[in-house]
Order: C-alpha cells, then structure tokens, then sequence
C-alpha cells in the first residue's frame, strides 16, 4: 500500500476553529430553515443521513428530531463540540464523527440523503472531485445529496463587483466581519458554479435542480442514479 504522503492535509484550514466556533455558538432561525430543507427532502424516520462539514450540527439535530439516524461529521472538534451539545439540548441522538469530505468512515451504498452546507469550498477544485466521488459511493442508488455553498456565478471580471456586493450582504444579513470575507477570498477555495456542476456530473449524480440566488449563493439537488436493472 503506498503511503499516500500527497493526500490533502484538511486540517490545515483548521487553525481558526475556535474562532469560527464562537461565530456559530448564535441562536438564529437556522433550526426552522434546516426543518424546512430536510422537510422538502423528504427525511423519514429511519433514514439513514450525513451532515458534513455540519458545523454546530444545527441542521444534524433537526434530521435526528425527525427520526432520521443523523452522522454529523466535520473536521473541526470544536464544532462537534458545539453539535454535542446542541444534541443534548434537543434531547435526541446524532453520531458525532471527527472527519474531514476526504476522509469520513461510511460504507458503500449505505446513506438516504447526504447534506453538506458552506463546506466544499474547504478544498481545491481536485480534492473536491475526490470528495464529491466518496459522497456518492456513500449514496445508496436513487437517494439524493442537498449541496450549498459559496459560488461565482459571474465570469472573473465581475468578481470585483460581486465580492464587494456578497461582503456588504454578508456583513448587514448574517453579522459577519468584512475579515472573514476577506479570508473566504484570500485562503479558501470558492469556485465557479459551472465548474461545481461539471464536477458534480462528472462523478456521477444526476442535477435535479440549481439555484444561484443572493450574492454567491449556490444549491444544487443531486440524485445518484440508479442502475438500469433497478429503474422502475
Ligand atoms: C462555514 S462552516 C458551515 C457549517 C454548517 N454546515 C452551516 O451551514 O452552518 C464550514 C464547516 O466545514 C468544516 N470543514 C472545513 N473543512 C472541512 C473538510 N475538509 N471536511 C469536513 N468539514 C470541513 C468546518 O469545520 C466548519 O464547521
């Protein structure tokens, strides 16, 4: 077996956890939008459902209050931190697991629905192909992936534009510091939407829908196809 030693170091977007953290330790409606998502997704009881990259697991808590049997995974422990204790606080059960897109445990064909919010842009446009491939080898066949994220929409001279429009909604919507825009642009991997859906195709999920709304939003409904024998 080789070593590997070329794999992508996740953690190395880790160091500001703590900080990120305490941004995300908020009470908001996000618990009445993650309801609304996953209610339009269809969760049922019993489902089996991954949150990755599910930050303070929000969204996690939400499917497990449904009856769905909810994976939290996210790199950051500080943010699983967070998920424990939201868990504990809505009285219900998620299975925390400390792990990163390339690196969570699953196995082939097991999951109902995969989520994973504000996460891909973690990894270079590569690793995201990487991770987006072990998304769907972790799908059963027919089951969707509900994906959002920060994207371009425009082409890269209206980047100046766009940048500075999604900083100032940024800062008057969600309370954020210019700073972690600026450290969104400067350190992290956001991309083009076209390039997202190439990737995502290219792996294997069908695109059920695409939306690109408020300034450099983009969520995207997939499917892994099931194979022709299983087509009903
Ligand atoms: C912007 S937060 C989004 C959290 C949550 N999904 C939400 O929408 O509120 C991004 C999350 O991704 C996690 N993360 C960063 N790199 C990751 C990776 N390679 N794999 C899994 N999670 C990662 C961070 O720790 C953080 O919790």
């Amino acid at each position: 077996m080789l070593a590997r030693d070329w794999y992508y170091n996740q953690r190395r977007q880790l160091g500001l956890d703590s900080a990120v953290a305490s941004i995300y330790d908020r009470h908001d409606d996000s618990d009445i939008r993650a309801r609304a998502a996953l209610t339009m997704l269809g969760v049922q009881s019993g489902w089996r459902v991954a949150d990755i990259g599910c930050g303070n697991g929000v969204l996690a808590v939400e499917a497990a209050l449904m009856g769905a049997e909810v994976d939290a995974i996210d790199i950051s422990p500080a943010m699983l931190a967070l998920a424990n204790i939201q868990a504990r606080d809505r009285k219900v059960a998620v299975r925390t697991q400390p792990a990163g897109m390339l690196s969570f445990a699953y196995q082939p064909n097991s999951y109902d629905l995969i989520v994973s919010e504000f996460t891909l842009h973690h990894l270079p446009d590569f690793w995201k192909a990487v991770a987006l491939a072990r998304i769907h080898a972790a799908l059963k066949p027919g089951a969707n992936f509900y994906l959002r994220d920060i994207v371009f929409v425009s082409m890269p001279d209206g980047v100046d534009r766009d940048v500075e429009a999604w900083a100032d909604f940024s800062i008057k919507n969600h309370d954020f510091e210019r700073e972690s825009v600026v450290t969104h642009m400067r350190d992290e991997y956001s991309t083009f939407g076209w390039v997202i859906e190439r990737l995502l195709t290219d792996v294997g999920f069908t695109l059920e829908s695409v939306d690109y709304h408020a300034p450099l939003h983009g969520t995207y409904l997939l499917r892994k196809p099931k194979p022709d024998h299983q087509q009903s």
